[in-house]
């Protein structure tokens, strides 16, 4: 059977899926443009894709050969998932596996923001050091400091580790209830549950981990960020529509918090000239969350089983969509 892969993957699983199957690999290091995604997803039976790849409904209708979408992401609203529950398509995800990787990447963050590495790393090389100095790039101590987790699925509960070994307090607002099994070990102080505008207020640092869904879209927008202490850190590794970007980048040239590290944004790329690109005291990386080799790997090869799985007619290892086999 054909499947349609919209980009080279790391590792070797796109050599196991070719052992059992016709891969039309898209050839270019840049996302396939729309109209390509639609004229090479007509012709498949399963389809290998990426976040930045815009499966909506009119590429699904089109698509009519389609027996499963394998997203290389934990992430998936980059798929109209209805109009593919609608046509019985599965749609699978690549959960757990980037859980570590993700929260390594939203501490550095906040380890960087708080101890302003960037703007040290570019005070050295524009050979403005001139001495030690007691006052110079002073920054937020973390041990001590009130970490507050937005979304406490599987990735802001391995942040909350993090945290506990930081000798941090940890507070956590989530909307589902929380699986705390997972929290840090005996011993350490546990997170405690709070309400998102309680944790606004008392944080000193902000860590968003929600999917992008309807309700969490601008979750965090001008009155949030108000509402946040004027020396609190906002991190994001979630999705960046989660934040109101422009309040965002208001929010830091009129210093209603201190500092922000983002790894994701609501357009990606971050286009030039978007004011969030000018704003002080923000770090920001190239949606890099789950980017360890080790990690990026095993994405892969859970999407090939997904995809392996799909053609073979049998239920998703990881399906997001299960209401499709009922
Ligand atoms: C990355 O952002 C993912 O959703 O896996």
């Amino acid at each position: 059977m054909r499947v349609f892969v919209t980009r080279t993957l790391p590792g070797t699983a796109l050599e196991r899926l070719a052992r059992e199957h016709d891969v039309d690999l898209w050839p270019g290091d840049l996302p396939p443009p729309y109209g390509d995604l639609v004229a090479r997803a007509r012709h498949a039976d399963a389809l290998i894709c990426l976040l930045t790849d815009r499966i909506d409904r009119a590429l699904i209708e089109q698509a009519t050969r389609l027996r499963v979408i394998s997203n290389v992401a934990v992430g998936f609203d980059n798929i109209d998932v209805a109009a593919a529950t609608a046509r019985r398509i599965p749609v699978g995800n690549t959960p757990d596996v980037l859980t570590e990787a993700t929260a390594d990447l939203a501490f550095a963050l906040i380890l960087a923001c708080a101890r302003r590495i960037v703007e040290a790393d570019r005070y050295v090389r524009e050979g403005r050091w001139r001495t030690w100095d007691p006052s110079l790039l002073l920054g937020m101590e973390l041990h001590g400091a009130t970490l507050g987790i937005v979304g406490y699925g599987k990735i802001g509960r391995a942040v909350a580790r993090r945290a506990a070994g930081f000798g941090m307090r940890v507070i956590y607002a989530t909307s589902r209830p929380a699986d705390v099994s997972a929290d840090p070990a005996r011993g350490a102080v546990q997170p405690q549950p709070a309400g998102l505008d309680a944790l606004l207020r008392e944080s000193d640092i902000v860590s968003l981990h929600v999917p992008l869904t309807d309700a969490t879209r601008h979750l965090i927008g001008a009155p949030e960020l108000r509402a946040m202490k004027p020396s609190a850190i906002l991190i994001n590794t979630a999705r960046g529509a989660v934040v109101d970007q422009p309040a965002l980048a208001r929010a830091l040239r009129e210093g209603w918090i201190a500092a922000a590290g983002v790894d994701v944004t609501e357009v990606e790329p971050v286009p030039p000239g978007d004011p969030l690109l000018d704003a002080p005291n923000l770090t920001i990386l190239p949606h890099i969350g789950s980017a360890t080799t080790h990690t990026r790997a095993r994405m892969a090869g859970m999407a090939v089983d997904n995809a392996l799985a799909g053609l073979r007619g049998e239920r998703l290892p990881h399906c997001v969509n299960p209401d499709v086999y009922e």
